[in-house]
């Protein structure tokens, strides 16, 4: 922080003197003033040097900064509403939620003092005199418990006072003490045997924007157990049942049990099945994943596959006799956890009732 600054402003300052010639040369411009570079030149560096003559001692810093500061940054630099408070958060720098301050967190005294000159009172930057800035920052520094009431801050007393943070800051040297952990990419071949997704995210915000942060089909191939040829065939299989289905709409007085079925609707629910198939599977190979199995749930008392680890509150409904009916299904499936609190199925919920009734046809159509 001190040497970068100085070095540039070193440089500036250099190419404003240098600049006269070049004015000359061109016919351009004219010369800073004297007086224009000392406005200018108002950087403060930590060991104290540039600053202005002048003084302030704690309590005149309190009268000013009751009448300049306070309606923002409190009676006591503590802070009003949400302005930044100024004073306080000793030792809370390690803390997970750490209150940075002046006080606790600022390294340099310098910076305080360029930064009020500069740039404070918020909104009348520049109306502060040299000795009402030192006072303030006196009275920053009281605030803070860092000096006592008695403490006159001036350009001989500056380096007297030492932020606690001071050291707090350091060079950061990864780029030289940790290049070989971080430039060690693997680019093929890297981690033997197959990649394995063992769960997926589905965003919660709006179940039918599409938007999941797994990709679905990715999260099917890569499902534990499901190989890609697994997944294949149970897209085939479910493509084999669809005609036997029709054949038993058309028997319908012959098997009593078996419900009608929409094919158009079974389609649709097929593709809104999508959004449930990272967790799910049906047909005759499924096997039970994140969620269990959905053949048969039509119409199926809830909570009874076997081998599944359901919920407490999914265990407590199928005690209570709960059966997956189009009412039921209906319900769990347009807000799982609205309907039952504390389900395991995180699954933010079908919101358009079209989608729910194209879900329903698909299932029955896997429940015959
Ligand atoms: C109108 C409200 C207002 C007033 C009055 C005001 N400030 Fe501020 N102050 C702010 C805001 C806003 C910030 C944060 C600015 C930013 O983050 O860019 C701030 C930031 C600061 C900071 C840096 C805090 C930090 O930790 O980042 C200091 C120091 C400070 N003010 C001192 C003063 C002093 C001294 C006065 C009186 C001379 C004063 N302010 C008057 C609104 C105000
Ligand atoms: C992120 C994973 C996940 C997604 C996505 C998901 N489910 Fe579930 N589902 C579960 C889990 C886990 C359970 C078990 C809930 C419990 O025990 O509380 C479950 C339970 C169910 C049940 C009750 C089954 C039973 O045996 O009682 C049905 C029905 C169901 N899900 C249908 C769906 C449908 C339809 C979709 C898509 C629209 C879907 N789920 C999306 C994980 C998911």
């Amino acid at each position: 922080m001190s040497k970068f600054p100085k070095f540039l402003m070193v440089a500036s300052v250099a190419a404003l003197t240098a600049a006269p010639a070049m004015a000359e040369k061109l016919g351009l411009g004219r010369a800073a003033t004297e007086a224009e570079v000392a406005a200018w030149d108002l950087d403060i560096f930590p060991d104290g040097s540039n600053l202005p003559a002048g003084k302030g001692d704690v309590w005149t810093g309190e009268e000013v900064f009751a009448d300049a500061c306070a309606v923002c940054h409190g009676e006591f630099a503590e802070g009003a509403g949400n302005w930044p408070k100024l004073a306080g958060g000793a030792d809370t720098l390690d803390h997970e939620d750490p209150l940075k301050t002046v006080g606790s967190y600022w390294p340099y005294l310098s910076t305080t003092f360029d930064y009020v000159r500069r740039s404070m009172p918020f909104g009348a930057a520049g109306t502060l005199s040299d000795d009402d800035v030192y006072a303030i920052v006196a009275y920053i520094l009281y605030s803070n418990d860092l000096v006592d009431d008695d403490f006159v801050l001036s350009k001989e007393t500056f380096s007297d006072v030492v932020l606690p943070n001071a050291e707090g800051f350091i060079v950061d040297d990864r780029a030289e003490t940790e290049y070989g952990t971080f430039t060690n990419r693997c680019m093929s071949d890297c981690k033997p045997g197959a990649v394995e997704i063992t769960t997926t995210v589905v965003f919660p915000g709006d179940p039918n924007s599409g938007f999941d942060a797994t990709p679905i089909s990715q999260a099917v191939m890569g499902t534990a157990g499901a190989t890609p040829d697994a997944a294949a065939s149970t897209e085939e299989a479910s493509a084999e049942d669809a005609p036997a289905e029709e054949t038993a709409v058309v028997g319908e007085v012959a098997a009593p049990a078996v419900m009608a079925l929409d094919e158009e609707l079974v389609a649709k629910g097929e593709k809104v099945f999508k959004k449930c198939k990272a967790c799910h599977k049906v047909g005759d190979k499924a096997k039970n994943g994140t969620g269990p199995i959905l053949n048969g749930v039509f119409g199926r008392a809830a909570g009874t596959v076997d081998g599944f680890k359901y919920s407490k509150p999914m265990l407590a409904a199928a005690e209570g006799g709960l059966v997956w009916d189009e009412t039921e299904l209906s319900g769990y499936l347009a807000n799982p956890r609205k309907y039952m609190k504390g389900t395991k199925m995180s699954f933010a919920g079908l919101k358009k009732d079209k989608d729910v009734a194209a879900i329903l046809e698909f299932l029955k159509s896997h429940s015959q």
